[in-house]
């Protein structure tokens, strides 16, 4: 395979990996167990209907979500849903990147056949800062965060 790329490489680093769980106490006391610690308390996202927890270990943050309420929509049923089923109940699901600017970035990769499945909005897990989300065919799901 060719190494070169026919695009300008966006100035972007990994923020987190979001892991979707089926109960956030349960994956953390595993995820302690693999020496992660928490970084936050768990938030309760209305709006989206999830519960949000960061997890550090030494470099790496995670992000776990579950759903808040499972009487109500959320945007992430799909992640629950058995076509999407991993073995066990939890599954990383997206990388999230930081990124200089939200909407410049998107028109870029949008160039690049990403589409929005979520527009820029606030995150209440991450001090109200805007993330929107993406995907690619080759790739699927990423996240992006304003810096
Ligand atoms: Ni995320």
């Amino acid at each position: 395979m060719e190494q070169g790329n026919v695009f300008s490489v966006l100035n972007c680093q990994v923020h987190h990996v979001g892991y979707a769980v089926h109960d956030i106490e349960r994956a953390g006391k595993i995820f302690t167990l693999l020496n992660f610690q928490k970084e936050s308390s768990v938030t309760k996202d209305v709006i989206r209907n999830i519960n949000i927890q960061f997890w550090r270990n030494q470099t790496t943050l995670i992000e776990l979500i579950s759903i808040l309420d499972g009487s109500q929509k959320s945007p992430v049923d799909f992640l629950f849903k058995k076509k999407c089923s991993f073995p066990g109940n939890g599954m990383p699901y997206h990388i999230c990147y930081v990124v200089d600017g939200l909407e410049q970035t998107i028109n870029q990769l949008k160039k690049e056949k990403f589409f929005v499945i979520q527009p820029p909005m606030q995150a209440p897990a991450l001090e109200n800062r805007h993330v929107a989300f993406l995907v690619h065919n080759d790739i699927g799901m990423i996240e992006l965060l304003e810096k």
